[in-house]
């Protein structure tokens, strides 16, 4: 996992480098609080930096998911978390002054900036809750997954259509505002997430994640997928989401 210290120092730090960027915001809307040589950049948060984390061992001799399936797909990984850090760097040096929706700078940063990251968390999920036997979990999230789909088999049921249907990414994240479960589709990294719900499970359907094993079966790629997730993960993400 990256590092969670550092991810709250950055939280933390943000919100502080949010509050004096509304004071310097209110010049973004006038284009003029920013001379040429201002010293102002794109904020104070910026320090942070991400760090890849191994995989485990036990996802390396999975059935149905091979060694050099995963091992490739670590390396995009990786790539993600090299491309988060040199955003970052690089917004160090955007100027918020040229602001600009068609094109500037701090518009393209921050936009790839969310796929670079989004790349980075999906497969965090992915491969933590990956190497396990399978199954169907137990207690509160069973329980759950139960009154919300009407059975286990009908959530798997829409999952694997979800991941059908996909071109990315699909989460079943729990709704902090609704209290409900959803598998919900993505496209690619950083679509279509929702704002104020936690990812408990990630399934990656990006070819990549199949393609050496199944070429364009990414159905049996799914049946495989559920027959290796470590449903100890899953429910521990689960409570710590819904306490
Ligand atoms: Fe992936």
């Amino acid at each position: 996992m990256s590092n969670f210290t550092g991810r709250r120092e950055f939280i933390k730090t943000s919100a502080l480098g949010a509050a004096s960027l509304g004071v310097a915001g209110s010049g973004i809307a006038g284009n003029s609080a920013f001379a040429a040589d201002s010293p102002i950049t794109t904020g104070s948060n910026l320090e942070y930096r991400f760090e890849a984390k191994p995989l485990k061992k036990a996802t390396l001799t999975m059935e149905g998911i091979s060694r050099k399936t995963m091992e490739e797909h670590y390396k995009l990984y990786q790539g993600y978390v090299n491309k988060s850090n040199e955003i970052l760097g690089l917004l160090k040096n955007a100027d918020p002054g040229k602001g600009n929706q068609t094109y500037s700078d701090i518009r393209v940063l921050k936009h790839e900036l969310t796929f670079a990251i989004g790349g980075v968390k999906n497969h965090e999920i992915y491969f933590d809750h990956l190497g396990g036997r399978g199954g169907r979990p137990e207690g509160r999230l069973l329980a759950d997954i139960e009154s919300n789909f009407g059975s286990f088999d009908a959530w798997v049921a829409d999952l694997k259509g979800t991941g059908l249907a996909a071109r990315g990414w699909v989460w079943l994240a729990y709704d902090h505002d609704t209290g409900t479960l959803f598998n919900y589709l993505g496209d690619a990294q950083n679509t279509f997430p929702i704002w104020n719900a936690t990812p408990i499970l990630a399934l990656d359907t990006y070819e990549h994640a199949y393609f050496i094993d199944y070429a364009v079966n990414r159905g049996a790629y799914i049946d495989a997928f559920m027959k290796n997730i470590d449903w100890d993960v899953v429910q521990k993400r689960y409570e710590a989401a819904n306490r």
